[in-house]
């Protein structure tokens, strides 16, 4: 038999053989098998790239998130042997833009910190690689997962990190939840030439949602659920490690305060949203965070943990205005606006202000990270 050419024909092959897979194993291997996984050889960042994240934005998300490290290290006592951890850090520019900061306003913690990066991509981590040369006072470690990063205490970073772990969705049927499953043929829905289409498992599971049953039978037949283990693992074993040693969490992504229903699997190419079973492994898939359920994931590790504000409260509370003005007494006209559109981006609730969500976690004891106050919520 020949080899593969595409994700497309060796999953339709793996799925001939071995039967319908799961939507996490779909979105697991669209993203991360290790010939074709769409971040596995490429960069997709920016205009020219598929999608456009915070950091790469402006300078001032990494300068405000480097400040925020700075204040829960001092919160933590100013330990020497501290570890700065970023999950999922894409091209880099995040820690480049918290180190140069720290460099700056707190050197002791420049200075102190081990640079722990947790990438699944070999050439991101060349990226990343490049972009943070100088930066580091010691040059960063890489990790394929948390469970080999350093007995510290920590600082851990994890922006748009989350979204891209994978979700199995269940949908209701008469007879109960089923999870929804991709096997071969095209998708009637999608109106177009995928090679795969949703079906649901024959036997249908317990009601797999957090929210309380009597919900259950009030749910219409059609709605979907989505879960996310491996996330509400990481976070166990995340809190597992910030409870020996002190440290915080901080993770922004887009999704919801409280848990609920409904589909938010979705594709992006060239900033164009697609049908997620096309393009498989050329397009990027996300679903949203359900923040409550990182929440009870953390409590039960042990963790105390912040409100969930949105990106817009919490970078106010940082100063992002104050930065933006700052900046701005120094620019030119064409660069004073290129700031205002990147503070509207940044803050705007039609743009990323409001539907990118804030939480931190940290170890019980320790003083509330800055950045949830809550007379900070209107910009
Ligand atoms: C959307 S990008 C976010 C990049 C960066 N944090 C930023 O804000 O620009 C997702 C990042 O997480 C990495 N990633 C996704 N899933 C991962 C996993 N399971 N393990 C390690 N890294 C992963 C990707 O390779 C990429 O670097």
């Amino acid at each position: 038999m020949t080899l593969p050419r595409t994700l497309t024909e060796k999953l339709a092959r793996h799925i001939e053989q071995a039967g319908p897979i799961s939507v996490a194993e779909y979105m697991n291997t669209a993203l991360g098998d290790p010939e074709f996984g769409y971040y596995m050889s490429r960069e997709p960042f920016g205009r020219d790239g598929d999608f456009t994240t915070a950091p790469e934005i402006s300078q001032m998300f990494g300068e405000l998130v480097g400040l925020w490290a700075a204040q829960v290290w001092l919160n933590m006592e100013s330990p020497e042997n501290v570890s700065l951890v970023e999950l999922g850090p894409g091209r880099g520019t995040l820690m480049a833009d918290i180190m140069r900061t720290l460099a700056k306003a707190v050197p002791a913690l420049h200075d102190a910190a081990d640079i722990h990066l947790v990438e699944m991509s070999p050439q991101l981590r060349q990226e990343q690689k490049k972009v943070l040369k100088n930066k580091t006072t010691r040059p960063p470690t890489w990790h394929d997962g948390i469970d080999t990063l350093p007995d510290t205490p920590m600082i851990i970073i994890a922006n748009e990190f989350f979204d891209a772990l994978p979700v199995h969705q269940y949908v209701k049927s008469g007879s109960g939840w089923h999870e929804r499953l991709v096997g071969l043929g095209a998708d009637g829905a999608s109106g177009g030439p995928a090679a795969f289409g949703f079906c649901l498992a024959e036997t249908p599971i317990p009601y797999p949602q957090v929210l309380p049953q009597d919900i259950n039978a009030r749910i219409e037949v059609e709605t979907i659920a989505e879960t996310r283990p491996e996330a509400n693992t990481l976070m166990q074993d995340l809190g597992n490690k910030l409870g020996v040693h002190n440290g915080a969490a901080l993770i922004i992504d887009y999704g919801h305060a409280r848990s609920g229903f409904g589909d938010t699997f979705q594709a992006v190419k060239n900033h164009i949203p697609q049908h997620v079973l096309f393009n498989t492994g050329e397009a990027d898939l996300t679903a949203h965070v359900d923040f409550a359920a990182l929440i009870t994931a953390a409590v039960s590790a042990g963790l105390e943990t912040s409100p969930v504000v949105t990106q817009k409260a919490f970078l106010k509370a940082l100063g992002i205005k104050t930065r933006a003005e700052k900046l701005m007494e120094n620019a030119s006209a064409a660069q004073s606006s290129d700031i205002k559109s990147a503070f509207d981006r940044l803050t705007g609730p039609q743009q990323m202000g409001s539907l990118f969500k804030v939480l931190s976690v940290y170890t019980s004891g320790l003083a509330v990270p800055p950045g949830f106050e809550p007379e900070h919520e209107n910009l």
